[in-house]
């Protein structure tokens, strides 16, 4: 009989430290039991030890938003009906905030919607760099600087993880494009791999403590990244000291050899069938099931390898699902509803704006007409694994007639294109001459034209597993444009998408407003902002170029974008966005860091507290910020450093600091920013270190990378 008085095992005893109960739980597993917990059992699981009560590890995508429950083995919904989530908007959009607190803020309330649906990990976010706007996934990224992307993911992750949620941080590394990323094999320098496609990364381990990270399904330097040593053994787990699990992107392990010894700790999705399909692969044979196994068995594999995986995982588990502090999470909240709107508000960025054409205040104009399919469409749906199956969604349409109201508000689709599909396209079915011409005729009438176009969550354009064809508009938005305009120069172009677009037409509209995938509350943010009752304060996360040519990637050959289906070279190395474009001084469409605001804002010289700072020190700036307008709102004054004389090649220019302020107007407010000069380092390769060089250096202080209003001389010693 088992008496009452018998001792907790310490596994179980939440007073007790995890890594004391998970060392205690693994002394207890069967080896059997631990490679059990190292490959999926389901689409999105994977085994516990039930006779022990551990749970099993759940996952959900994605970045933006918890993905309804799947069906064991398939990718479709299980046709819940519990299981709508708060839409979040795209990442790109948060990184465009440039707000690390709207990150938090965005990070705990997806993490609540995941507690809430009982998830062990969530899949996101993603930080691969923007290196091509032809990228099907920037939108799921944060754009294209990794000081950038490293201030927004940590908080992020915090966030997320104060709910007792795993954040997994995706995909690792150098997913930077779609086309081939089966098996592409990256040929990049040292220095591009640390100063661009890591730092991310490495601020996700080391600052924002992220409990999982997924491998990436390319190769890098002949080894997929999902087990990858280089990666996953040295740099992840020896150099940065990562204490979490390895999780594989969904069919992207190749071999148990590699699995078992290059630092991949649980096995997801293999033999999906171009992941469209049901699996019918039995999750036994997985790489690292039964040949892990039976290795074990035959003496090929160290039980270490298998122990680190099974602690690793434990670890996970306690951390997550075991742990006494796990809150209960929330779902579809209305504060979720409010933080979703803030963030997508936030992230808008007004990228032109004569004559004040916006805002446009309730009572202006008698006929507004909204031409454009994005301005009906869902953008929740379509792009891959962050399509999700939202609670509501108020679609720009709407969200302008609530604020217009409907007898002022006349719609027309002007163009249109197919439902969103995976894997291929399927154009409308509509005639294009009858939506065009029904579109100019209420311009024609009308007293303002809302152009909603962009891109959309459709095969080939922001969508996982293709890349976009070109930098232009689909489905003829850009001949629908100019017959608008024809008949009505009042015309305002918002554009929702998660890259960046041609615009032949810029010249001939008076406004263009960038809105990004907005999530649940598209409608309402868009209408806030359009309206004037929030200030547009958004800064764009990436460079807009003019042209295809002008960006690094594609300044090669086609080697260098989008490669030759084996191997692809990053030629323009470390001169990636920005700073490609201000070393090679090409005049961009929109700068990095660029966006408008209904107010104006002044800078005053900056100014150093010590002109001569050592390598370790820290430099200090401050100056003054003043909202010269006549209302409230906010700048994020941003700090490049620059080093003319060096004996590296060198960016013209590197982002190492930004605050983003608020302002009321008229009012003056002094600004300090704290800059570790450890952060000017370039990565020496030959010594394969971090190296300071001394000597001079410039602060710029600008409102992008443009547009600098102050320069300072800094002396390293
Ligand atoms: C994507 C991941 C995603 C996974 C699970 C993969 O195709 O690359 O980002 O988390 O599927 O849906």
């Amino acid at each position: 009989m088992v008496s009452a008085q018998q001792k907790m095992p310490v596994y179980l005893d939440v007073t007790k430290p995890i890594e004391e109960r998970l060392e205690n739980a693994l002394s207890l597993l069967t080896t059997n039991e631990k490679v059990e917990l190292c490959h999926a059992q389901s689409k999105f699981s994977s085994k516990g030890i039930a006779r022990l009560g551990i749970p099993e590890v759940w996952s959900a995508d994605g970045s933006h938003g918890v993905s309804d429950e799947k069906i064991w083995d398939e990718w479709g919904g299980a046709g819940w009906t519990n299981d709508s989530c708060t839409a979040f908007p795209a990442l790109t959009c948060l990184a465009a905030t440039f707000n690390p607190e709207i990150s938090r803020l965005y990070g705990k309330s997806i993490g609540e919607e995941a507690r809430y649906r009982n998830k062990t990990m969530l899949l996101g976010p993603g930080i691969n760099i923007y290196r091509t706007p032809l990228n099907g996934r920037n939108f799921e990224y944060m754009g294209e600087d990794p000081y950038l992307a490293s201030q927004m993911v940590v908080p992020y992750i915090q966030g997320v993880q104060s709910n007792g949620v795993a954040a997994c941080v995706k995909h690792f590394a150098l997913n930077n494009q779609e086309i081939s990323r089966g098996e592409i094999n990256v040929n990049l320098s040292n220095r591009a791999l640390h100063e661009i496609y890591l730092p991310a990364f490495k601020a996700a381990v080391q600052e924002g403590k992220t409990w999982s990270i997924m491998g990436s399904y390319n190769q890098l330097r002949g080894e997929h990244c999902c087990h990858n040593d280089l990666l996953l053994n040295k740099i992840l787990k020896n150099d940065w000291k990562f204490d979490g699990v390895v999780i594989s992107d969904w069919g992207g392990v190749h071999s148990t050899d590699q699995a078992v010894k290059n630092g991949l700790d649980i096995e997801m999705g293999t033999y999906t069938n171009g992941l469209t399909t049901k699996g019918n692969f039995p999750y036994s044979g997985y790489y690292l099931a039964n040949p892990f196994l039976k290795g074990l068995k035959d003496g090929k594999y160290d039980i270490a390898l298998l122990n680190d995986k099974a602690r690793r995982i434990l670890r996970l588990i306690f951390r997550t699902t075991m742990s006494a502090n796990r809150p209960f999470g929330r779902f579809v909240s209305p504060e979720h509803s409010e933080a979703a709107r803030k963030i997508a508000s936030e992230g808008i960025v007004l990228l032109k704006n004569t004559n004040q054409f916006f805002p446009i205040p309730a009572g202006k104009y008698k006929k507004i007409a909204v031409i454009g399919e994005n301005a009906s469409r869902s953008m929740i749906v379509g792009g891959g694994s962050t399509s999700l199956k939202a609670a509501y969604e108020v679609l720009p349409l709407q969200g302008l007639i609530t604020k217009y109201g409907k007898d002022h508000v006349e719609y027309s689709l002007g163009y249109a294109s197919g439902r969103p599909m995976y894997g291929r396209e399927e154009p409308s079915r509509l005639n294009a001459d009858s939506l065009l011409n029904a579109a100019v005729e209420i311009a024609r009438h009308a007293d303002v034209v809302l152009f909603v176009g962009g891109l959309n969550k459709n095969y080939f354009q922001d969508c996982e597993s293709g890349d976009r064809k070109s930098l232009n508009l689909p489905f003829g938005e850009d001949k629908l444009m100019e017959s608008i305009q024809k008949v009505n120069k009042n015309v305002a172009v918002i554009l929702l998408s998660g890259n960046a677009v041609a615009m032949p037409w810029i010249d001939k509209v008076p406004a263009i407003m960038q809105g990004w995938y907005l999530g649940s509350e598209a409608g309402n943010a868009l209408a806030d902002v359009i309206s004037g009752e929030v200030n547009p304060s958004g800064k764009l996360p990436f460079s807009y170029s003019k042209k295809l040519d002008d960006i690094g990637a594609h300044s090669f050959d086609k080697l260098c974008y989008p490669g030759d289906s084996v191997n692809i070279y990053y030629k323009e190395d470390i001169l990636v966005g920005y700073r490609w474009l201000d070393t090679k001084k090409i005049v961009p469409q929109f700068p990095f860091g660029y966006g408008l605001s209904y107010t104006t804002f002044a800078y005053s010289k900056p100014t150093v507290d010590e002109a001569r700072v050592t390598a370790d020190g820290i430099v200090k700036v401050s100056f003054t910020l003043t909202n010269t307008g006549k209302i409230d709102g906010a700048e994020t004054a941003q700090l490049y450093v620059s080093k003319s004389k060096s004996s590296v090649i060198r960016a013209a220019k590197e982002l190492k600091a930004f605050k983003k302020v608020f302002i009321k107007a008229g009012e003056v407010k002094l600004v300090k920013l704290e800059v570790p000069v450890r952060s000017f380092a370039y990565y020496n390769e030959t010594k394969s270190t971090w190296e300071v060089e001394q000597g001079s250096y410039t602060l710029l202080l600008g409102s992008s990378s443009r547009d600098i209003k102050g320069k300072v001389d800094l002396d390293i010693r």
